[in-house]
Formats: structure tokens, sequence, C-alpha cells
């Protein structure tokens, strides 16, 4: 099977906008003998500037690369105004709720409620270029409206995902210093309301100070706590705006956004995004990876919360003109078909989603598929964890019907768009591979000091020259985004970009992702460090230390395995989980809760005290130790804890 390739259905690469591979080396080489000239082009082409730029890439304050210097646009411009002209009445968004409920928005409707909102933002909250704006919102249209708005009148958005608690909240609107949060009461999930706005107020009755105002947006309708003159209400307040409202211009180097994400220490980072950069590949990896069309309806499963919902829910394809699906509910529900009947109905030419995704719907409903009329999909999707082979081959073959490329794209909330993915006119495919880097990312497995790792060895997977849609620093930590990403890996002494993954390149220059090189994991594909985790658990009282390991899960991908020292013998493994657990959900959320919890007498250390995390991994795992045990504090440790855990049946 890992042997077979799969070639580009030749009807879809006639027609395809990088119709072969020599068309993508044609790209390729473009870019590296003239790396400038390449960027120019296509920013000029895709980019309706305001004011023209003066420097494509400016490199003299490196790591803090700057793209298209003094350059202006407006993000909102480009994903609504410009494409007003000739497709007013194109449908940009079709909004599919819990219960079934369609609602189509035109780009005319968009652009009328996304100026009304940067009315109501700027109008009632004073909201000014440069504020930090926080959404905790569901998947519901007035989310894209919101990030919408404040790239309208150049607010930073800061989304915060919905399954992040109070206190991972309050972080994130401290840490950004917002000025006002935008949420909604709640929304529906499997049939019954669930609640947001009481997180927002637990979250800022421990802190916040920075926030001025909370806009509520009604969706549950259900009962919610209401503070008088803080909380304004979306739905009351919205009609009284103007649906005119001009978009500022912004410098290509303002910020567009910031997305929290987790590294390897307990604080998240603040990724920081540029408007014009950001912007350029959005549009152009949806129109290279996705092949978007005119005509063509686009469904990316992520939740706006994430990187994947930002880039390729919002942003790439209404930047590209096409049109989107939000869906509120969840695949599952009410039966394992429900994403195949979608399909039907919105006549969905694109499907993206994640290998966790595609294993569950694969195991709770493989006949599902047989029910629904598919034949509109052209390319299928995977994004953020390797997928399995057995996975990849059920999506080829029972939902593309061996008939859509699947682009297994590798990138990052850092990378702000796909770095490495097949083409699906283009790239002959080898199951459960990113294959190349896209046109204009030069991509290298290699060394910490450059050389390049030989054919089918593991190394570091870094990007080598700067690109337009990189992050472009940690908010309010310069030198955390250098000593992150710049820290690791040199070529010709010069520090380059390290994603923090393992890769491979295999004898025909493949590129398989290897996972993690770090202490980050991912669940669900959710990715989550491994010492935020465990500096939720350090607020359990009868816990001494704590390490937090993943472990290869079926449908998960990982899944959260915690080793427990405790201070006192007494407690039961069951009931320091739910101990733990408690606490993990108040801090982080429920996304991050311990799947399994041992209690071990101690953890290997070496001499000088740290944890060698990767012998636990190993254990968890099941794997034989093959890493040298003598230089740790006391070996015997390791026995030990591989007896306890083998033990537990
Ligand atoms: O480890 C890689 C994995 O997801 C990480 C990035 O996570 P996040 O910033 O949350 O963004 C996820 C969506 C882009 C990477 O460092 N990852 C992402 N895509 C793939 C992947 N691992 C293997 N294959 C992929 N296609």
């Amino acid at each position: 099977m890992s042997e077979q390739i799969f070639y580009p259905n030749p009807e879809f690469a006639k027609d395809a906008r990088i119709p072969s591979m020599e068309a993508y080396w044609e790209l390729q080489n473009r870019a590296i003998e003239d790396y400038e000239g390449f960027w120019k082009g296509f920013a000029d082409d895709k980019i309706d500037w305001l004011e023209p730029y003066d420097t494509i890439l400016d490199e003299s304050n490196a790591p803090f690369y700057k793209w298209f210097s003094n350059g202006k646009l407006n993000v909102s411009n480009q994903c609504i105004d410009r494409h007003l002209a000739d497709k007013a009445d194109q449908n940009a968004i079709i909004f599919e709720g819990d219960n079934g409920d369609v609602k189509h928005i035109t780009y005319s409707q968009l652009s009328e409620h996304v100026n009304k909102m940067a009315n109501l933002l700027k109008n009632k909250f004073g909201v000014k270029k440069g504020d930090r704006v926080v959404l905790y919102m569901p998947m519901i249209p007035e989310a894209t409206y919101a990030m919408l708005a404040c790239s309208r009148i150049g607010a930073i958005h800061s989304i915060v995902f919905g399954g992040f608690s109070a206190d991972a909240l309050r972080d994130r609107i401290e840490d950004a210093e917002a000025k006002i949060v935008i949420t909604a009461d709640g929304a529906f999930r499997k049939g019954k309301p669930y609640m947001l706005k009481n997180v927002v107020d637990d979250a800022l009755e421990s802190g916040c100070e920075s926030i001025e105002a909370v806009l509520v947006v009604k969706r549950n309708h259900e009962e919610i706590k209401w503070v008088e003159g803080r909380d304004y209400s979306y739905n009351e307040l919205i009609d009284a705006e103007s649906t005119e409202c001009p978009f500022e211009p912004m410098d290509s180097e303002d910020p567009l956004f910031l997305l929290y994400t987790s590294g390897s220490t307990g604080k998240p980072k603040g990724v920081q995004h540029s408007t014009a950069g950001y912007i350029l590949w959005a549009q152009m990896t949806m129109e290279w990876v996705f092949d978007l069309r005119k005509d063509d309806v686009f469904w990316c499963t992520a939740d706006i919360g994430w990187i994947t919902g930002h880039t390729y829910i919002v942003y790439g394809p209404l930047s590209a003109g096409g049109t989107t699906v939000m869906f509120e509910g969840v695949p599952t529900y009410p039966d394992a078909g429900r994403a195949w009947k979608m399909v039907q109905e919105h006549n969905i030419t694109q499907f993206y989603t994640a290998p966790t995704l595609i294993r569950l719907l694969h195991k709770v409903g493989e006949d599902e598929p047989e029910k629904y009329d598919l034949s509109t999909l052209r390319v299928l999707g995977t994004v953020g964890e390797p997928i399995d082979p057995p996975a990849w081959k059920w999506y080829y073959e029972a939902i593309g019907k061996s008939r859509c490329s699947i682009v297994d794209t590798y990138w990052q909330t850092e990378t702000g768009g796909h770095v490495i993915s097949p083409l699906p006119g283009a790239t002959p495919i080898k199951p459960a591979c990113a294959t190349f880097a896209l046109p204009g990312i030069i991509a290298e497995v290699m060394e910490e000091d450059g050389t390049p790792t030989p054919v089918g060895e593991k190394g570091f997977m870094c990007i080598t020259r700067p690109w337009p849609s990189m992050i472009r620093t940690i908010w309010n930590d310069p030198e955390r985004f250098k000593k992150s990403y710049f820290g690791d890996c040199k070529k010709d002494g010069e520090p380059v970009y390290f994603t923090g993954d393992g890769a491979m390149v295999d004898k025909d220059g493949y590129i398989t992702i290897t996972g993690r090189t770090d202490d980050v994991l991912n669940v669900s594909g959710h990715r989550i460090g491994t010492a935020e985790i465990e500096s939720a658990i350090k607020h359990v009282s009868s816990v001494a230390v704590s390490a937090v390991v993943g472990k290869p899960h079926e449908i998960k991908g990982e899944e959260v395995f915690a080793y427990i020292v405790l201070k006192e013998e007494g407690l039961s493994a069951d009931e320091v989980k739910a101990e733990i657990n408690s606490v993990i959900k108040k801090e982080i959320g429920a996304i991050a809760l311990c799947d399994e919890v041992v209690i071990v007498p101690d953890v290997p250390k070496t001499r000088s005290g740290k944890i060698m995390r990767r012998i636990l991994r190993s254990i968890a795992k099941g794997e034989e130790i093959t890493q040298d045990t003598s230089t740790l504090e006391d070996p015997s440790i390791v026995p030990t804890i591989e007896k306890i855990v083998n033990s537990r049946g």
C-alpha cells in the first residue's frame, strides 16, 4: 500500500491551475532563481493595493522579516468589496446549523453585515486601529462578520476556541490586553443548547481589567446573566448601524490577528500574523491546493478558533471569491452520515478535514457514504496530524470514489497557510505523505547545522527562506519568538525557521512528516503542550510531580498519558485522575483531559534533575527501552514504572 502511487485524475488535471509536475517545477524553479520577483508577481496580481509597497522583502532585522513594506491594503476589501462588482449575488457563506437550518449569505449581504458590525465596533465601543478584540464564538456567521469587521477597521482579532475554559480565556485576554470581547449566549450541539457567555462572565470576574464591553450575539436564546453597562446585545444594536463603513488602509505589516497556540512551556504563545503576506498566501493556497473555482462550494470542518478555520473557512475562500460552508454542529449528529448528507445537499466540491474525523466516521459510519451522492467532490483534504494509510484509503475510495486527489496539507498556526502539500492536478501521491513544498516555500529536512539529512532518516523540518505568511512575532515576547523558531537550526551559519516537527525525505524527494520533536501533543488535531497540562496539574494538592506524554490513540491520534508521583500514598489512580481532570477542565478546558493516569513512586530523572520523557513515552507506548538509562539518577526506576504500567490490564 505505501509503495503505491496515486496519479491525479486526468479529467481533473487538464483544467487544474497547476496541471503537472512540470508546471510545479517551473513555478518552484522560478522562486528559487528569483525569489523576490516570484513573490512580487503574485502580490501585484492578487492584492488590490491602495498604495504601492516599496520593498518586497526586508531582511535587515532578521528574523523579524517584513514583506511588501509600506504598501497599503485592507483585508475586508480583499475578501468582500473587490468581489462586489461581479459576485454580489453569489453565496459567500452557506451556514448550516446543528438542527439543519440553512442560511445562504451572498457577498452583498456579507458586505452589509460586516459594514454594520464594523460601524458598531467603531461608533459604539470606540474600537480603533490596533485595538485587540477577543472573539469567543460558536460556529455561526456572526463570527465571520466579526473577524472581517475587525480587519475592516484595523482592529486585531484574537479568537479563543470555545472549548477553552474561563481561566484560559482570561489569560489570553490579559496577554493581549483586549478592549472588548465578542461572544454569543451559546449555540447548539447534538440537538442541545450549550453556553459560552457564562464562561466569559467567569473570565471577567477573575481579571481582564482591559475589557470595556462584552458584545453578545443571541443564538440559542437561553437565559444568561447580564451586567448592565458592560454587556451589549448585538441583535438589538446592529440594525441602527449603517451598511457603509469605509475600510481603513492598513500597512502590509500591520498585525491582522493574534492566535494563541501551545509551545513547549506552560504559557501559550500569541502568534502574530501580518496583513499583506498572510492574505496573499491564504488566497494563493486556496487556488493552488484546492484549485478553487468560481462555482465551487468549499467546506472546511475546522472550528474558527483554530488556524485552519481562520485561513480555510474565512480568509482563504473569501479572498479567492469562493463560497465557504460554515457548520455549527458535529458530523456524527444526528448520525454518522451527516457530513455526506451535507456534501450532497450543498453540492460541496472540496472537503477539508482532520484525520481524526476520518477515522471516526470510518469507524462509526463505514456504510454511510453509500447513501449519498458525493459526485460533486473534486478535491479532498486533510490537515493537523499525520494520516495513517488505512484512513487514507477509506477516504480515497469511499468518499472520493478513487477519483479525487487527497491533499495531505502540512502546516501550522505559525505558517499561516499550507507549506507542504500535494497539488491535486499535479502530484503523484504516496498515501499519508505531505509530498513536496509548495512553490515559493523553500523547505529542507536537515540536521541542526544545516547539512541535508540522508534519505530515509529523520531530520528537522525547516523552512530556510522567509515566506510572506509566516508568523511575525510572538505578541509581547519577541525574544521568545526568536528562541522558539530560530534557535535550533542553522544554515550557512544563519538561523533558519524550525517548525518543531521531524520529517523524512525518501529517494524520490517526497517529504513525510514524522511528528513533533518537542513536548507538544496533537490530540484529535488539537495542539496542546505537555507543559501546559503539567502546570495545570500543579494545582492539585496531592500531586508532588507529574510528567505528561502522548500515547498513540486509534481515533484521536494521540491521547494524554500522565505519570503522577503523589505526596502521600493512599489515593487510587481513579481518584487522582478525577481530581486532575477537574483542575485541567478549569485551567485549560475539556480538550486537554488526561486519558490515562498512572501513579508511580518516582519518574526517571537525569542527575541534574531533568525528567527523561523519552523513556516515559516509550513505556506508555509499550515499546522496548532502547535509551541509555545508566546516566539516570536511579536507573532501577525504569523497570519499576514498566511493571506498574504493564500490570494495569
Ligand atoms: O505537528 C504538525 C501537525 O500539527 C502541528 C501544527 O499544529 P497547529 O498549529 O495547531 O495547526 C494545525 C493545523 C494547521 C504541526 O507542527 N500537522 C499539521 N498538519 C500536518 C501535521 N502533521 C502531519 N501531517 C500534516 N498534514
